[in-house]
């Protein structure tokens, strides 16, 4: 039977006449890498910092490995490693003071400590950088030091807010692979990322949540069968009259198109023949175009249509 880590039920978060969290549900199985995905201001850190009960809430239930959480619930703390969105970190202490101060918290055992703090330098792949002060480390490395700092203790659950925004493809590579390492070696994931591509290459379960609450969750292929749009036919295309525009919005199965910047983006639900369709149109018309190609939706797709916003939003 699987076991369930952590129970969020009908969670509940007011900053006076905001409601953060609405009634918000979500359920984690240990071995899961799971995304937790919403666009800005969606309620994702709130919603890991009431599940660390560094946040009081209105309403609702929080259990962590079958355990109610409550701030005093030192020993079910120290199962769980946090990376938070904001780099915590000393400035005045060094990468390897660093790492030893947080596992610390956890590890009186300083053989076992210091074995700890070397295995997590190790991971992060900061062997060279032991005496380096914060300061002095790039922005990935700095990254690489705030994951170091969560999991040398080799907590059984790991939540991570944003780890890899800012970060340098090498960095971000490393903090992904990791991931996955991570969970191969028996840790329970929390992950919350804008990436659509990471979110798809390591997660096992996706919740997306929207002003506060869950709407929609399961695989990423679940997700994508569970949406309206298919199929999107993409066309390079150059001074498309606007009534050709209207006249492919009318083609069967089309129900958006949308032409910015020389290309044109036409969104399909259901049909086998959209791509031969405009072609055909183009061709009775005698337009010229450059690419035309097909897609199947992505995360992203999924994303816009339940949300409406973008999961790049942060970024525009
Ligand atoms: N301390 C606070 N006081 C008042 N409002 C807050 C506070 N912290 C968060 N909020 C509000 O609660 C909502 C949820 O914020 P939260 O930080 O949980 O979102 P998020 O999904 O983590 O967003 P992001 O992707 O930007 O990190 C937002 O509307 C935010 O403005
Ligand atoms: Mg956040």
């Amino acid at each position: 039977m699987a076991e369930t880590v952590v129970e969020v039920k009908n969670l509940v978060k007011r900053y006076k006449e905001l409601i953060a969290l609405d009634n918000f549900n979500m359920n984690i199985e240990k071995g899961e890498v799971f995304g937790l995905l919403g666009p800005n201001g969606s309620g994702k850190t709130t919603t890991i910092n009431c599940i660390l009960s560094l946040l009081n809430y209105d309403n609702g239930e929080i259990k962590l490995f079958g355990e109610k959480m409550k701030s005093g619930r030192f020993d079910l703390k120290r199962r769980i490693g946090v990376v938070m969105q904001n780099v915590a970190v000393f400035d005045e202490l060094t990468v390897y003071e660093n790492i030893d101060y947080f596992c610390g918290l956890y590890i009186t055992d300083k053989n076992e400590r210091k074995q700890c703090v070397e295995e997590a330098i190790k991971f992060v792949g900061l062997e060279d950088f032991r005496k380096f002060k914060p300061k002095k480390l790039s922005g990935g490395l700095l990254r690489r030091l705030n994951i170091a700092c969560g999991i040398a203790h080799k907590p059984e659950l790991i939540i991570m807010d944003e780890p890899t925004v800012a970060v340098d493809p090498q960095s971000r590579n490393k903090i992904l692979e990791g991931i996955t390492e991570l969970n191969k070696n028996g840790a329970t994931i929390i992950y919350t990322s804008h990436y659509m591509e990471e979110v798809e290459q390591i997660c096992t379960h996706i919740l997306i949540m929207d002003k506060g609450k869950n709407v929609a969750e399961g695989s990423s292929d679940d997700l994508k069968r569970s949406i309206k749009n298919t199929e999107n036919v993409i066309v390079d295309i150059k001074n498309l009259h606007k009534d050709h525009i209207e006249n492919i919005k009318k083609l069967s199965h089309v129900y958006d198109v949308q032409y910015m910047a020389g290309r044109l983006t036409i969104k399909c639900a259901g049909g086998r023949h959209n791509i031969s369709h405009v072609i055909d149109y183009f061709a009775e018309n005698d337009i010229k175009y450059d690419r035309i190609y097909s897609e199947l939706p992505t995360l992203n797709d999924v994303f816009l249509e339940i949300t409406g916003k973008s999961l790049r939003d942060k970024e525009a």
